[in-house]
């Protein structure tokens, strides 16, 4: 498979998604949690990384998101930062940052951009996190909502299925979208939801709409990148899918590098002083 050649090596900005959005470009989002993998994503092509709490999950093994700390958050953000030249690096805020109110909430978003050097923010909710979205962006801080399913309320919603599949949840959710683009949120991830719904909230709104689970009429994707790379075996939702298979290449070359180790292969007369 051939490598996506970047025309535009400039660093990505909020102004330039939205740009790319109104030219009809389609915007390629992945996460990160460090350095490594940030460095190899970006110079790939990817338009936007996200230091996503997903990092609770697929780096520290917690069953949700909920855990992981401000702390944690920003040693993954700071990591990925030094990796990164182009893309675009937003930091999701964590569970019990932002829902307090919006002075704590301000002052944790203050935090994450003064630490990380982040380029802006990610928050879940709509209507009922406004104030905290407002002060943050009064702050000159840009913002990415995050709609449908909302995986810091996982315990609210009981489980991971599709979201607004209802008409009311829908309502809600396009009056959300608007309200968040009112407020000046710079994009808006939609996660699991039905397909004509994630086309309508982004053809309804100026702002880009990336999607993961949310069909192809939206003017982005996100993924995970450990499980787009196919590290996170057991994990097969129907949204997902896989560029690579590491988790066998890596097992294949650690089972490898055992063997050479415990036949006095490795190391060689080569490899050695
Ligand atoms: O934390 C994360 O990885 C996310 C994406 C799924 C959008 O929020």
């Amino acid at each position: 498979m051939s490598k996506y050649i970047v025309e535009d090596t400039r660093k990505v900005t909020t102004h330039r998604l939205i740009e790319m959005k109104r030219k009809g470009e389609k915007i390629a989002m992945l996460t990160a949690y460090d350095y490594t993998m940030a460095s190899i994503i970006d110079g790939a092509g990817v338009d936007i990384i996200l230091v996503g709490d997903s990092a609770s999950n697929v780096m520290a093994g917690n069953v949700t998101t909920l855990p992981i700390t401000l702390d944690q958050m920003i040693y993954h953000a700071k990591s990925v930062v030094r990796g990164v030249k182009r893309a675009l690096v937003v930091a999701d805020m964590p569970f019990g940052t932002y829902q307090v109110n919006a002075d704590e909430a301000v002052k944790n978003a203050i935090r994450i951009m003064k630490e990380t050097h982040a380029d802006a923010i990610k928050l879940e909710g709509g209507e009922e996190i406004l104030p905290s979205v407002r002060k943050i962006l009064d702050a000159g801080i840009p913002i990415m909502g995050h709609l449908g399913l909302t995986p810091q309320s996982i315990n609210k919603f009981g489980t991971y299925g599709v979201r607004a599949k209802d008409e009311a949840e829908a309502a809600k959710l396009c009056k959300d979208a608007l309200l968040l683009q009112e407020a000046g949120c710079f994009a808006l991830v939609l996660e699991k939801i039905p397909a004509t719904l994630g086309t309508k909230v982004a053809q309804s709104l100026e702002i880009p709409v990336i999607g993961i689970g949310a069909g192809g009429g939206v003017d982005g994707q996100v993924l995970v990148c450990t499980d787009m790379l196919g590290m996170t075996a057991d994990f097969t939702p129907r949204f997902l899918r896989r560029y690579a298979d590491l988790n066998t290449i890596i097992s294949d070359a650690v089972g490898n590098y055992v063997n050479d180790v415990k036949s006095s292969d490795f190391p060689n007369e080569k490899e050695q002083y």
